[in-house]
């Protein structure tokens, strides 16, 4: 596959390297490629998911399909996977001549990437080239605009697995209305350099009964969870885990599957437990029954021949530990779920140590290192993420912690008001400003331009400068 590259290529000799995400490919990019390809063969290193997700977002295409897309540019002789963020890996390989960058990578976290390279070439005489940055193309906003446009239930039911895949560990925040699933979407913070953000959302029996006033024993049913579900579905782009409590009767699992895969949820979690289920951070203070591990087995089974993709999991969470019962027989637990075909193990606990949970983790990792773990440290909250990671931890929930945050502030919100009389103190101690709930939700505020567009008659009426006769 000679092009003209390749002849430039074998005319000077010179070999260049390109690495990019080129999740969405705009006319930078093609600037840098077409600069990198006067100088020589150009070889694009394209990141793979995990060195994206090890700095930012999870990008929209996997590694196959950007690389895919990259290939056939015009060009680009090679393309090679770069794993991590850190050029240096590919470069000590491939010793290019020439590293080609836009130079926007010299301020910011990218500095210290661009002045390890800079180094590694040095090695055996490279240099890095900056292309002056194409204005008017970035890819953060260009990642707002994907947001806004939305996604489909295929797309979303996969990230989850892509999540697991890529990152050390994966980060669910519970939501409960479209309200808390915006903040799950979009909250974020900068730790030195490094984007922080949730990676999805928990669909929570605990906070969707409460929200409604009810208790969490699975009174509140499948389809009202799943109608107050759309609401996040709506509004967000990223993957859901759904709470399916004990799965129900097993004829009735079936459904419960097929339906949460339509509408593009990742995973339901499913508990083994029976009767009638009782929240799990009372522990033996409740009654806990635990079903056979041969009745749980065959609930797996029934649901994982039900579904119809491949990518939609079924977690099976193992109440051991919360029925009081020992690490081992936990084990043999997990071990027999996977075998029955579960695709992940949740494994629960409401001791404040966390040690239950770490010797469990660590001992299950000695028998099996891939099945993933997804851990819910509500009452071991102290123990870190990077920490959870180190024992084999892949998914960690924060389970219930947008309503408990919520509930305190509208009572004393509510007391405020009783005690004063007045809302002024409360408003000053505890709510918003008007003009950040109205900025808050986009579309709130209708523009005139909107407006003329859908009703035109009804807009130009309203503005007096615009009398509709006119
Ligand atoms: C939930 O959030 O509903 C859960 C986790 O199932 S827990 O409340 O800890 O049982
Ligand atoms: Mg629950």
């Amino acid at each position: 596959n000679v092009n003209s590259n390749s002849i430039n290529y074998m005319e000077n000799s010179k070999k260049v390297y390109v690495g990019m995400s080129a999740d969405m490919i705009h006319p930078g990019h093609l600037n840098i490629i077409r600069e990198a390809a006067k100088l020589g063969c150009v070889t694009v290193g394209v990141l793979t998911d995990a060195a994206i997700a090890s700095y930012k977002r999870l990008p929209y295409l996997d590694y196959n399909q950007r690389s895919e897309i990259v290939r056939s540019l015009k060009g680009v002789d090679n393309v090679v996977p770069q794993e991590t963020l850190d050029y240096v890996p590919n470069l000590e390989r491939l010793k290019p001549d020439f590293v080609v960058h836009g130079d926007d990578w010299m301020q910011g976290v990218q500095s210290n990437v661009r002045n390890r390279v800079i180094e590694c070439l040095k090695q055996w005489g490279g240099k890095v080239v900056d292309i002056a940055y194409t204005k008017g193309f970035s890819s953060s906003a260009e990642n707002e605009r994907l947001k806004e446009i939305g996604t489909t239930p295929e797309i979303r039911q996969k990230r989850l697995r892509r999540l697991i895949n890529a990152k050390k560990i994966v980060r669910i925040l519970e939501s409960h209305n479209g309200l808390t699933g915006l903040i799950a979407e979009n909250v974020s913070v900068i730790v030195n350099g490094v984007k922080h953000e949730f990676d999805g959302m928990w669909s929570s029996s605990l906070t969707d009964s409460t929200s409604k006033g009810k208790p969490d024993i699975e009174a509140v049913d499948l389809t009202t969870r799943l109608h107050d579900l759309n609401d996040t579905l709506e509004c967000t782009t990223k993957p859901v885990i759904f709470d399916g409590d004990t799965g129900g009767k097993i004829e009735h699992f079936v459904f419960t599957v097929r339906t949460l895969e339509r509408l593009g949820i990742s995973a339901v979690i499913i508990e083994d437990k029976v009767g009638l289920k009782q929240n799990s951070l009372f522990g033996t203070d409740a009654v806990q029954i635990q079903d056979t591990i041969e009745g749980f087995c065959n609930k797996i089974r029934t649901g994982k021949n039900a579904q119809v993709s491949d990518d939609f999991m079924i977690i099976a969470r193992i109440e051991s530990l919360i029925a009081g019962k020992s690490i081992d027989d936990a084990l043999a637990r997990a071990a027999a779920y996977v075998e029955a075909g579960a695709d992940g193990i949740m494994i629960h606990s409401k001791n404040k140590s966390g040690d239950d949970i770490k010797e469990f983790c660590q001992r299950f990792r000695v028998a099996n290192v891939s099945t993933p773990i997804v851990v819910v440290p509500t009452t071991y909250s102290h123990i870190t993420e990077t920490e959870l990671a180190s024992w084999g931890v892949n998914v960690v929930i924060y389970a219930n912690h947008m309503l408990r945050s919520a509930y305190p502030s509208m009572v004393n919100c509510a007391k405020s008001i009783l005690m004063h009389e007045r809302s002024q103190e409360a408003v000053n101690d505890y709510c918003m400003p008007i003009k950040e709930i109205l900025e808050l939700i986009p579309g709130t505020k209708k523009t005139l331009i909107f407006l003329l567009i859908a009703f035109p008659r009804e807009a130009l009426i309203s503005l007096p400068e615009f009398p509709i006769h006119c």
